[in-house]
């Protein structure tokens, strides 16, 4: 009897701990699909250098808002405004690379590998393509069936480093998480909507900020020309290559990044008070140093990044298309999960 009831015990712990995310999670499911996502990343990669910065900060938005489920990329329908048409819908992109993941995926196995899942694992592809680090992505996160626009609260690039690392202990992210993972600004594009203030009202001042670099304020004065810009219409906007202290805009690499921050070349008022800022100043410098580190780091930040409140086990589904939930009738109901 004794024996029995310790035996359900341990069950009944197994039941309510086993299911979080694993290494490898499809090996038995769908033995292929880590290699078919890395096949077609690598085939949009080919075509367009700017496909990895494109999914990692679809990434980020996925795991900011609701967790790592899929969510920025259900489509809005008939009765609900979902997360990717928040008013900025922020220039997302790279939707159409996940559609094509999906599409090979259920060809091989059907209704087995979440979008949640698809999203990390492609992002990880393209960090290890734009010269990061190749690192083992645990897997297993379920589909979400809820993206409203209202939950979107993304922090603005205007912000303090205070208020950034605030928004990101929201979501178990550290100082060191928050100042790493903005080296994925090292590359992409930025539209200049994100930054006109900083060329020609600082602060309310009317002036440009005084802390960027001169040599790189006369190009970016000369790449964004006074113009009225609005989040609504900020997709029409002209762009700039995030990183301006490299050569080699696509190539993930920590050292140009932070080198350009300790040197007035960032773009976005937030990365450039990373050298203002205690700590994230001294860490900075580390990673100017050593790119080592950084790679490692980043690895690291990324993958706690993919963990924020995931669906695992029997929650939310696994969707079948990744812009619909699978009965198209709850993606409007913000009770179910
Ligand atoms: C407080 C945090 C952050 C803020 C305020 C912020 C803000 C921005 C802004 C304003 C842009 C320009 C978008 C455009 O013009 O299309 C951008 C681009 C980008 N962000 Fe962030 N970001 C943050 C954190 C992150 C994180 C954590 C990641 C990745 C892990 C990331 C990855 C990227 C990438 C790769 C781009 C370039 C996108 C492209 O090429 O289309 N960002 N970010
Ligand atoms: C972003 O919003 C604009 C205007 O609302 C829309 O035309 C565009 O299709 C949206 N993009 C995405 C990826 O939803
Ligand atoms: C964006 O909107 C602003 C304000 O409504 C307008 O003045 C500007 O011309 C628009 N820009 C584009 C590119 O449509």
């Amino acid at each position: 009897m004794a024996i029995l009831s310790l035996v359900l015990l341990l069950l009944a712990h197994i039941i309510t701990t086993s299911f979080s995310l694993q290494i490898h999670f499809y090996s038995k499911s769908c033995p292929r699909a880590e290699i078919i996502v890395k096949q077609v990343v690598q085939k949009h990669f080919q075509q367009d250098p700017s496909v990895p910065s494109g999914l990692l900060r679809l990434q980020f938005h996925d795991c900011f808002v609701r967790g790592c489920d899929g969510s920025i990329l259900l489509d809005s329908d008939g009765h609900n405004v979902a997360e990717k048409n928040a008013p900025p819908n922020l220039t997302l992109r790279t939707f159409d690379v996940i559609d094509d993941i999906k599409a090979e995926l259920e060809k091989e196995c059907r209704g087995v590998v979440s979008c949640a899942d698809i999203l990390a694992l492609a992002t990880r592809d393209g960090v290890k393509l734009s010269g990061g680090a190749a690192y083992a992505l645990p897997t297993g996160r379920r589909d979400g069936v809820v993206s409203n626009v209202a939950d979107v609260h993304l922090p603005s690039p205007m912000i303090s480093v205070a208020e950034a690392v605030a928004a990101f202990l929201s979501i178990n992210l550290d100082i060191v998480d928050l100042t790493t993972l903005l080296g994925a600004h090292s590359i992409g594009l930025c539209h200049c909507g994100f930054f006109m203030d900083r060329l020609y009202n600082h602060k309310g001042t009317g002036l440009p900020d005084p802390s960027i670099d001169p040599t790189l304020l006369t190009t970016l004065l000369k790449k964004c020309p006074p113009h009225a810009v609005t989040l609504q219409n900020i997709t029409q906007d002209s762009s700039v290559f995030m990183n301006q202290a490299t050569t080699t805009p696509f190539l993930l690499d920590g050292s140009s990044f932070y080198h350009g921050v300790l040197n007035g070349m960032a773009v976005l008022q937030l990365d450039q008070e990373l050298a203002f800022t205690d700590l994230t100043n001294k860490l900075a410098a580390r990673f100017v140093n050593s790119p080592k580190l950084f790679r490692k780091q980043f690895s690291k930040s990324m993958v706690k990044l993919g963990n924020v409140g995931v669906l695992t086990g029997e929650e939310g589904e696994v969707r079948l298309n990744c812009r619909r939930v699978n009965s198209a009738t709850s993606s409007n109901s913000s009770t179910k999960v």
